[in-house]
């Protein structure tokens, strides 16, 4: 599959280098590619280029950018250029002008509900967000087991292709519905980012899973 990254931060640059490694051809897209030089070096398969690049042609695209950023990068991608596509959603909206990173917003909307605004023809499922970039594509790497994942979607028919992406690289879904849902993953995805920002960041490949006795 041809995937696009529409974000270069850590996120974008963990995806691409474990899509190539499934096989999959990953385009990582960026207002300014010469910062991913030594990256281009160490991962030439993967195509980098503008925004614009990453929403044009591919089949998937995956969305991590800085909140903040999220809607400019959008339009620097191209609406039209995102119709008809399935976008996951991995952003959070954080907000760290205090130092101690909260959410922006999360009771009336949420950051997911906000891109399928800006998106009106894409279909955006909201997945990936409560997890660390390293196990995003690599869930058959936690001890005792992999968590589970959380999505939520308007389109049925682009969560099934969301869903069967990731129960390839071995996740168990979880489906909470619509993309108001996303008012739950954000605040999950702040556990996440607590227990990591408490410790420094030394512990960050924690996930979540649903337990049934
Ligand atoms: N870190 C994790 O493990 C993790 C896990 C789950 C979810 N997330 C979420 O994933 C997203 C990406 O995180 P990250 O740490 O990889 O990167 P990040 O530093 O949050 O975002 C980097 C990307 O945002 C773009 N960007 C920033 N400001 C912009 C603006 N004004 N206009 C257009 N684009 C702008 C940058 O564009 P340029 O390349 O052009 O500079 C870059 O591509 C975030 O929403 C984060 O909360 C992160």
């Amino acid at each position: 599959m041809k995937i696009g990254i529409i974000g270069a931060g850590g996120v974008g640059q963990q995806l691409a280098t474990d899509l190539v490694k499934l096989g999959h051809e990953a385009v990582i897209g960026t207002r300014d590619s010469s910062k991913l030089a030594e990256y281009k070096t160490k991962n030439p398969t993967v195509v980098i280029g503008s925004f614009a690049d990453a929403a044009k042609q591919p089949d998937l695209i995956m969305l991590a950018t800085n909140w903040g950023g999220t809607q400019n990068a959008l339009e620097l991608a191209g609406i039209e250029n995102l119709a008809g596509k399935v976008v996951v959603d991995i952003t959070n909206p954080l907000d760290f002008s205090t130092g101690k990173p909260a959410l922006a917003l999360g009771f009336t909307t949420s950051a997911g509900e906000l891109i399928q605004s800006w998106l009106p023809n894409a279909h955006v499922v909201k997945a990936l967000n409560i997890i660390t970039a390293n196990a995003m594509l690599t869930p058959k790497t936690y001890i005792g087991g992999e968590p589970d994942m959380f999505i939520a979607g308007n389109d049925t028919t682009a969560k099934k292709t969301v869903s069967s992406f990731l129960e390839g690289v071995g996740w168990g879904i979880v489906d909470l519905g619509d993309i108001t849902q996303s008012r739950l993953l954000e605040p999950l995805a702040m556990i996440w980012i607590t227990v990591g920002f408490q410790s420094n960041w030394t512990k960050v490949n924690h996930g979540f899973k649903l337990l049934n006795k």
